[in-house]
């Protein structure tokens, strides 16, 4: 399988590094508009693969050519946040580069997956399906199974717990809106107020980082393009949260069944859950039109 990694920071080099140890790809190009920093990251693998034994084909630099034939792009280029930036505000700036790539892609890889990564996500998905002009279940973003994790993480530490004693989904937007759509933990109850608690910390999850770091995440967000990645290569009907475009055009999570097709599996939502759900789509709407009446301008 060959893979794309589009932005050679911290996200994607860290998430190519996941992908190369555990060979989900036997080819891997990093690219970048700083040409030296995708070579040189590229080169740093390459000698990794080399020091565990692996072998794989691994390239950097700044052409788009090197996409060619790529099985999945992952896309991680764009502006990170700042400390009190929301991922909203990114939206104008990383629209312009995900369209830019999600052009190439459509030109050079034109069979393969695109994985957004960049923020704000679920406008970022919406603006690559546009531009790549893919259908649907070729433009995913990473984004469920990064704040699930997070929610996961908060009752765990909370309760003293290990991750597998605790079940945790997170849904709706990768941003303000998002919701637990389920969690539970073995042997107790969580309270509601418990719960809205640690939904809390979690929505906050990356917003954690920028203060510590300067910075957004970036293991738990590679590791979130590897379980993508894995099952695109598997097609093993792992159930991931993901963000996908709908008939309109606007991206929201979903979950998706990565078997030989791709498919969507209708999430549980009681009232309240249906509601938060319509808020979050209708942010991501609200985004999405308030970016093409800024192109217009
Ligand atoms: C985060 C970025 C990936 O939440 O949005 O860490």
């Amino acid at each position: 399988m060959k893979i794309a990694m589009i932005g050679a920071g911290n996200v994607g080099a860290s998430a190519a590094f996941l992908l190369l140890s555990h060979k989900i790809a036997k080819e891997l190009v990093l690219l970048d508009i700083n040409a030296n920093l995708a070579k040189g990251k590229a080169l740093d693998l390459a000698q990794s693969a080399t020091l565990l034994d692996i072998n794989a084909k691994i390239q950097g630099g700044d052409d788009y050519k090197m996409l060619k034939n790529a099985d999945i792009c992952v896309l991680t280029a764009g502006f990170a946040r700042k400390d009190g930036q929301s991922r909203d505000e990114l939206a104008s700036k990383n629209a312009s580069i995900v369209s830019l790539w999600a052009s190439k892609i459509a030109k050079f890889a034109p069979k393969s997956v695109i994985i957004v990564v960049t923020n704000p996500l679920d406008v970022m998905v919406s603006v690559a399906l546009k531009f790549s002009g893919f259908e649907k279940e070729r433009v995913l973003g990473m984004a469920g199974e990064l704040d699930s994790a997070r929610l996961k993480y908060e009752i765990a530490t909370h309760f003293g717990l290990k991750n597998s004693d605790v079940s945790a989904q997170m849904f709706g937007e990768h941003g303000q809106n998002m919701f637990a759509l389920n969690a539970s933990v073995r042997g107790r109850k969580i309270s509601k107020n418990e719960l809205l608690h640690l939904e809390n910390q979690a929505k906050i999850g990356g917003a954690k980082f920028i203060a510590l770091l300067g910075t957004s995440a970036f293991y738990a967000p590679s590791a979130g393009i590897f379980k993508m990645c894995k099952a695109l290569k598997s097609k093993n009907g792992t159930e991931l949260i993901c963000s996908i475009g709908d008939e309109n055009g606007v991206a929201c999570a979903q979950i998706l069944k990565f078997g030989k097709k791709i498919k969507i599996i209708n999430a549980k939502l009681n009232a309240i859950k249906a509601k938060k759900y319509a808020q979050a789509y209708a942010a991501i709407k609200q985004n999405l039109l308030n970016l093409e009446n800024l192109s217009h301008k």
